[in-house]
């Protein structure tokens, strides 16, 4: 019996271990669309990491201000994803700069599980 719930708690540990390190379909959709890159209308190449870099536990710069962006990842900056405004509305400003077009709420979904699953 007790050997029966040790090997259960095994398989449990790793059940959540592994839930861990992998990412949602919905989350990795995100990833991608991330990093995706685009062309801008002067023939830079633009992506949401421009600005907010590849690596969402560390500080963005601003491409053209060069100010810096708080951390993306939510585990690093808890404040983040909290204010439904705040989101709406840099949603439409960064898509457009970066796509040249909003971003559908299909697209919104799988980014924020992406940048609140890091
Ligand atoms: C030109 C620079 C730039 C680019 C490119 C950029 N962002 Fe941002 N983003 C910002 C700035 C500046 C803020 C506001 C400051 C902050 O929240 O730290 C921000 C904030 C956000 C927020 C709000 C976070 C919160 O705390 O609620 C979201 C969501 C976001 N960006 C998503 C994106 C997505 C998606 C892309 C790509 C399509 C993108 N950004 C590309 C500069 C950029």
């Amino acid at each position: 019996m007790h050997q029966y719930s040790l090997v259960l708690l095994v398989l449990l540990g790793l059940a959540a271990a592994s839930a861990q390190s992998e990412q949602t379909p919905t989350a990795e959709q995100g990833r991608q669309l991330w990093i995706k890159e685009v062309l801008g209308a002067k023939g830079d190449s633009r992506a949401c990491t421009t600005c907010h870099g590849t690596d969402l536990t560390q500080a963005g710069e601003h491409q053209r201000t060069h100010k810096l962006i708080e951390p993306m990842a939510k585990s690093v900056t808890p404040s983040r994803y909290e204010d439904p405004k705040k989101v709406a509305k840099w949603f439409r400003r960064n898509c457009k700069w970066t796509w040249g077009r909003e971003c559908t709420a299909e697209e919104k979904r799988a980014i924020l599980s992406y940048l609140k699953s890091q």
